[in-house]
């Protein structure tokens, strides 16, 4: 198929990119820094500059490609809020599709986002998942919890190098995934037309609450006893109304109104059997977060280990130089 990837710089829609061209597909990326996205080029995607808050950007984007895969959204960092990019921006996009007659697309959503109205992000993806299922586009929504990814910076970092890992006081535990995996459920809905006009949720093989990822982290890190400073709830509503006052600070406001998400104690999980059996995809071949956490850190202490052992042989030579 000829794909066209928005968002694939991003954590998720890089995966995406990587298993459609390695399913041999066409892929297509619309992306706003083509520097940035050197490394797609390099993988054998096409670059396309465009914009999701540029509409006019989209329907040459769109030339000539059979199929969507929209895994863009807001970065925190950027100055766009949640409302022009995942609201608007995906207006525009599912408008330009339709128009260009592309016959399949995916979507990702948020696990549960209609039990959230109040939180921006989870009220926009459910009127997104509305919008594209009105829109007369043959998609596909996969509704996604948490990513393996981003535990990396939260946890596995700071544990290892003894710094304090922030949680929240309240946390409910969360069904991770592995960005391979999702993007494995991403490409095989475009093949499977059991799939079509129909959501899914998409989510790891168990939930994990913050401490039982701590315990994990320190079994695995051989750190004994991690820092760990518990935020309470009622800090973050503070900061967040704090933070909406400014215009400046209402995108870092959406993104703690996700607190009380994990505020509810309610687990983010979703039962996968029938899901599996629907996309034709072995549940074993899913990555755990055991095994995720088990080869981040082999890899990472063995680096560690080479580097000693290159600083020592150094120090040795450097003796070995000087006569006195
Ligand atoms: N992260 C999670 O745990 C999680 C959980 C549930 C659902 N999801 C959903 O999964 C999808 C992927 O999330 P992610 O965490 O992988 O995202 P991400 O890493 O933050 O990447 C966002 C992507 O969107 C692009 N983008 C941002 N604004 C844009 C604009 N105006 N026009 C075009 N592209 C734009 C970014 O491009 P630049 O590189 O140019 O910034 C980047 O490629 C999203 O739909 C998200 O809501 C994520």
């Amino acid at each position: 198929m000829s794909l066209l990837v928005v968002g694939a710089t991003g954590t998720l829609g890089r995966q995406v990119a990587r298993r459609a061209l390695d399913e041999g597909h066409q892929v297509r990326c619309l992306v706003r820094s083509p520097k940035k996205a050197a490394f797609l080029k390099e993988w054998g995607a096409e670059l396309v500059r465009g914009d999701l808050c540029d509409p006019e950007s989209l329907p040459p984007a769109l030339a000539g490609a059979t199929a969507v895969i929209d895994a863009a959204t807001a970065r925190p960092t950027d100055s766009l809020s949640i409302k022009k990019v995942d609201w608007d921006g995906k207006v525009a996009l599912i408008q330009a599709a339709k128009a260009a007659g592309v016959e399949r697309y995916i979507f990702f959503s948020i696990l549960d986002a209609e039990k959230y109205p109040h939180v921006p992000l989870m009220e926009i993806k459910r009127c997104n998942e509305l919008f594209l299922a009105e829109s007369g586009l043959n998609y596909t929504t996969l509704r996604l919890c948490g990513f393996m990814q981003g535990l990396i910076g939260q946890y596995a970092i700071p544990i290892l190098e003894n710094q304090a890992v922030w949680v929240t006081g309240e946390s409910a535990p969360v069904a991770y995934m592995d960005t391979q995996d999702i993007a494995k459920f991403a490409i095989r809905a475009l093949s499977v037309p059991e799939t079509e006009k129909k959501a899914f949720p998409v989510v790891g093989t168990r939930a994990w609450s913050a401490d039982e990822i701590i315990g994990l982290c320190e079994r695995l890190s051989g750190q004994q006893q991690p820092k760990v400073t518990r935020l309470p709830l009622n800090l973050l509503r503070t900061v967040r109304k704090a933070a909406m006052f400014f215009q400046w600070g209402w995108n870092v406001a959406d993104r703690l109104a996700f607190a009380e998400v994990l505020a509810t104690g309610k687990p983010l999980t979703a039962v996968m059997d029938e899901v599996y059996s629907v996309f034709q995809l072995d549940p074993r071949e899913t990555t755990t977060l055991e095994e995720y956490f088990q080869e981040y850190y082999s890899r990472i202490l063995k680096k560690l280990k080479e580097l000693n052992y290159e600083q020592a042989k150094l120090k040795k030579e450097s003796k070995r130089k000087i006569p006195f």
